[in-house]
């Protein structure tokens, strides 16, 4: 069954990422003691940072939350894992299609075309105006790092935050919890379009706890595609793919996972 995809020009292959094809580069999850952040004397957790209302709140400590973590991660590169989802656009060409959960931008940066990258969950590399001026994505100004864990925005700082269009505030260009996907910035219904046509879906390092990659995996499953999961632990994706015509669990970290599916097509 697997076989057969990779040789036919009829089949389509889609890649869905999530945070542990990073961990390899060693950029955490956040989940963990580092993710927490104290504003004034409460402590809050990475779920409640990332969301519009407590960017409403305390603007100024969302975006040192988030320029402190690409602080923590700004130098991280991409790994094999990448490297071999790169290989898989290179032999796919227009039958591949990457759907990415990670902001990190590591994706890009390994040499996957932004034209076949849905990046659903944002790039963090990326601010938009808060007033939605231009529906534009500006880049962040790298001059604004390195960040400490408690450097406070100077003038400075909140002028190069500044929309470039209209001069008011920006926000980071990532999905938050309380916020939903569109088409313009996380490209939805582009995804779905794609699940809608994908012949093989292999999951990598996700736990699955977002609502536009389940719809994907379940959308291929309906439509009898193979479905892979690399996952160092069982996901809600597992029995999936085990359930799926061919598909498999690869239980072990992205790294080997992509590079064995790697043997598997070469050896056609
Ligand atoms: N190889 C393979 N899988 C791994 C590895 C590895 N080296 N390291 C960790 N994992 C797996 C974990 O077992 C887990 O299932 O990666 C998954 C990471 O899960 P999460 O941290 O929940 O990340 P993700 O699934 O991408 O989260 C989805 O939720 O946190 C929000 O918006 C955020 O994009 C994120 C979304």
């Amino acid at each position: 069954m697997l076989q057969g995809i990779f040789s036919d020009p009829d089949k389509n292959i889609t890649v869905l990422t999530g945070a542990g094809i990073s961990a390899e580069s060693g950029i955490p999850t956040f989940r963990g003691p580092e993710g927490y952040w104290t504003v004034g004397s409460k402590e809050y957790h990475p779920q409640e940072m990332a969301t519009f209302a407590m960017f409403s709140q305390h603007p100024d400590e969302v975006w040192k939350w988030y320029l402190y973590r690409l602080s923590v991660c700004g130098d991280a590169k991409p790994n094999a894992a990448h490297l071999a989802v790169v290989e898989m656009e290179k032999l796919f060409q227009d039958r591949f299609t990457l759907v990415t959960q990670n902001v990190d931008g590591l994706h890009l940066r390994a040499g996957n075309s932004p034209e076949q990258t849905f990046q659903i969950h944002g790039n963090i590399f990326f601010m938009r105006c808060t007033n939605e001026c231009r529906q534009q994505l500006y880049p962040l100004p790298m001059e604004i790092l390195p960040r400490e864990k408690d450097q406070e925005l100077s003038d400075s700082d909140k002028q190069l935050l500044s929309c470039p269009d209209c001069g008011t505030g920006t926000r980071p260009h990532v999905l938050w919890f309380d916020e939903c996907y569109d088409e313009l910035y996380f490209k939805f219904e582009s995804a779905m379009t794609v699940a809608a046509n994908t012949d093989l879906l292999i999951i990598a390092g996700t736990s699955g706890a977002t609502t536009l990659p389940n719809h994907i995996a379940n959308m291929v499953f309906q439509n009898q595609g193979v479905i892979i999961d690399i996952n160092i632990e069982e996901n809600p994706f597992t029995e999936l793919a085990i359930r799926s015509l061919g598909g498999d669990f690869y239980q072990m970290a992205c790294s080997e996972g992509f590079n064995k599916l790697l043997r598997l097509i070469k050896e056609e």
